[in-house]
């Protein structure tokens, strides 16, 4: 991108950053009727004819504790069949990274929370459990591709209230010390984070663990995912985790709402000039076939903006130009 205004470019000099589209995992887990396989379907093709290029597909989970995840086997299958998006899979623990790798999927997303009430409810696992867990991943599967850690409850648990910041980087650290290579999220699960806290955090951890892959997870419950986002964006981080729609919300964190919306997530950054490389017009479409999912709860501004605009017919393009 050559003509950046300066005063548009964060700290690290950054002009694009890539979204991790989490719908079918986060979004998808938050809505307790069972969606239809096809419809599911449906939806990640319209993902990726956006032009996602990261998606989370869906957890390799118990299907007694989230039914929702069941039909995981077929959305793979699915998308294996339409190319090349680097998808990956959430495991809460070893018999679920087995299950991934069986299933063909190397990308694994590993959670674990800040919190140890949260980390029971979650995965009955208390957090030195679940590190050990980790391990166990780490010294068995050697077919792991791109491994991602996310730190739950990172800021905030909806049981013990704030997490302390130390307390969240000694299992940042733990995690580097056995998958040096991670890309290391820290997740806002009850969007209670405020912006200044997420940038200290980053700050914090940067200075810490240096310049590696850091990614971000906002759930916008207060309204205030995106400004989260680019306190992030800010610190160095370019990584971001959204949601069509802003569907989601963790079973296991009551109150909680969804995701960061993915379409304001991207209006946001093309808008400032920084490449997201999805086409928020095409983009759309998926938002709205996420609408007609029975009980889905949605979040989000730049949906009903960009309506208004369609029923107006007025110009669909956004600043940034996507
Ligand atoms: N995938 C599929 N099945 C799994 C599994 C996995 N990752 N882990 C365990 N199971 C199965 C076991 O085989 C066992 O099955 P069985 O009853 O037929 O023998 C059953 O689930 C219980 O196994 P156990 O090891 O006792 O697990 P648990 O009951 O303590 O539950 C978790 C632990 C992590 C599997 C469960 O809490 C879970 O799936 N949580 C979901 C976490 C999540 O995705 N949260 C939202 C995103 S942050
Ligand atoms: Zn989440």
């Amino acid at each position: 991108m050559s003509q950046v205004p300066t005063d548009f470019v964060a700290a690290s000099g950054a002009d694009a950053v890539t979204i991790v589209e989490v719908g079918p995992r986060d979004g998808f887990q938050s809505v307790s009727a069972i969606i239809p396989t096809a419809q599911k379907i449906s939806i990640i093709e319209a993902l990726l004819a956006a032009g996602i290029t990261r998606m989370e597909a869906g957890s390799f989970v118990s299907p007694s504790a989230l039914p929702q995840m069941a039909d995981i086997r077929s959305l793979l299958e699915a998308l294996r069949a339409r190319g090349s998006v680097a998808h990956s899979v959430l495991v809460p623990n070893a018999k679920g990274a087995r299950l991934a790798v069986e299933a063909g999927v190397g990308n694994l997303v590993f959670v674990l929370s800040a919190s140890e009430q949260h980390n029971q409810r979650n995965v009955r696992r208390s957090v030195a459990e679940s590190l050990d867990e980790l391990r166990m991943i780490a010294a068995e599967i050697n077919s792991i591709g791109h491994f991602r850690f996310n730190l739950a409850t990172a800021f905030d648990c909806p049981f013990e209230g704030r997490t302390s910041l130390p307390a969240a980087m000694k299992i940042v650290e733990q995690v580097l010390e056995c998958l040096p290579e991670s890309e290391i999220c820290l997740c806002d699960t009850t969007g209670r984070a405020l912006p200044r806290d997420v940038a200290a955090a980053f700050a914090a951890c940067r200075k810490s663990f240096g310049d590696r892959a850091w990614a971000y997870h906002a759930h916008d419950t207060y309204g205030l995912g995106l400004a989260s986002v680019w306190a992030a964006f800010q610190e160095g981080v370019l990584v971001f985790d959204a949601s069509v729609a802003g569907l989601g919300g963790c079973p296991f964190a009551p109150g909680a709402t969804g995701n960061v919306a993915t379409e304001d997530v991207i209006y946001m950054f093309e808008s400032s000039r920084i490449s997201t490389g999805i086409n928020l017009v095409v983009f759309m479409e998926s938002a709205r076939l996420v609408e007609r999912i029975d009980g889905a709860v949605l979040g989000g501004r730049v949906r009903s903006a960009f309506e208004a605009r369609v029923r107006r017919s007025t110009n669909l393009t956004v600043p940034g130009g996507c």
